[in-house]
């Protein structure tokens, strides 16, 4: 059995150890709101945050995560930044069919953790690696800087 924290739950899986963290969250934990893409770290569909830090589930093992700090989209609302953001998605009407947007909101709390107040051209390299098969990017955007000014920060 491994250990883990889990959107602030303590909890325990018992999976192979080199188990892909996605696989241990939707199969294991039935937490289906991180997605499935490529499985090759390229798309950013299966975005999480391990210890704060944006990490691709699909290429993580379960071995790697124990005992650290895991956050999914189904908890990222728990964290004001997170809550902010996912409330700019909604006044954005960021998403098309959906399927990347958990990723896209993972990486766009982790950014503005990091900083209150990104550039366009901060937001786009800490975007970079969150693929939009519908384009949705322009109001990727807008949402984020929606959830900076809500957060204090100026971006303009
Ligand atoms: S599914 Fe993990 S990066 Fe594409
Ligand atoms: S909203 Fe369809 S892939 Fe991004």
């Amino acid at each position: 059995m491994t250990p883990l924290s889990v959107n602030g739950k303590p909890m325990t899986v018992d999976a192979d150890p080199e188990t892909p963290l996605l696989w241990v969250l939707r199969d294991f934990l039935e937490l289906t709101g991180t997605k499935f893409g490529c499985g090759m770290a390229l798309c950013g569909a299966c975005t999480v945050h391990v210890d704060g830090r944006p990490t691709r589930s699909c290429v993580t093992p379960l071995a790697a995560v124990t005992g650290r700090r895991i956050t999914t989209i189904e908890g990222i609302g728990l964290h004001k930044t997170g809550r902010l953001v996912q409330q700019a998605w909604v006044a954005e009407n960021v998403p098309q069919c959906g399927y990347c947007q958990s990723g896209q909101i993972m990486s766009a709390t982790a950014l503005l953790n990091a900083n209150q107040e990104p550039s366009d051209a901060q937001i786009d390299a800490a975007m970079a690696g969150n693929i939009c098969r519908c384009a949705t990017y322009p109001r990727i955007r807008a949402a984020i800087k929606r959830a900076s000014k809500a957060m204090g920060g100026n971006s303009a």
